[in-house]
């Protein structure tokens, strides 16, 4: 269990066992044709750098109410299956006059239940405490930042503390085979 007052977890860090990786994977398809292009774009990110840029993971083992994280372009990408509770609670807030960086849930999410945020605190970038059981989670549910006190609600927004913005929503997409394609 994690103290945010613990000395011995200042300042937080991303460990292995953080992170449950449900099957995730790099695209690689277009890895072949990269191998043989002859010719270098210095301009822009090749194909196979773009191609690592994506993360695909299944999303059918998360059940109701577990957050996992992944790592999408070398940061944690915290990704939830909201339960119905959680869902009321953030669209009920939309227009609390404390959200430091309005936003309706709704703008931020593609599917009530599905919650996919980058993990990084948009202060001065620590990892927020909340995804491993346990976690303290802050007052409105979601994710608290231990380095100065900022508390996230169940939406990702910034509710109280010095983080400026909500945390940020990456490019994704949701598919119907049961994945999420990040990037
Ligand atoms: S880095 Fe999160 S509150 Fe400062």
């Amino acid at each position: 269990m994690s103290d945010a007052n613990s000395d011995d977890d200042w300042p937080p860090q991303i460990e292995r066992r953080d992170f449950l990786f449900v099957s995730t994977g790099m695209m690689a398809a277009v890895g072949t044709a990269v191998a043989v292009w002859p010719f270098i774009d210095a301009m822009n990110p090749s194909a196979d750098v773009q191609a690592l840029a994506t993360t695909e993971v299944d999303l059918e083992p998360i059940a109701a109410g577990q957050r996992i994280t992944v790592i999408w372009r070398s940061q944690p990408v915290f990704i939830e299956r909201r339960t119905p509770e959680q869902v009321a609670q953030a669209k009920a807030d939309d227009d609390s006059p404390d959200l430091i960086d309005p936003a309706t849930d709704a703008s931020r999410v593609k599917s009530e239940e599905w919650l996919v945020v980058v993990g990084v605190c948009t202060h001065l970038g620590c990892v927020p405490l909340g995804q491993r059981e346990g976690d303290e989670r802050g007052e409105w549910g979601g994710w608290f930042c231990p380095c100065h006190g900022s508390h996230y609600d169940t939406s990702g927004r910034i509710r109280r503390g010095p983080a400026p913005r909500n945390l940020v929503v990456p490019p994704y997409e949701l598919r119907d085979d049961g994945t999420v394609l990040i990037g």
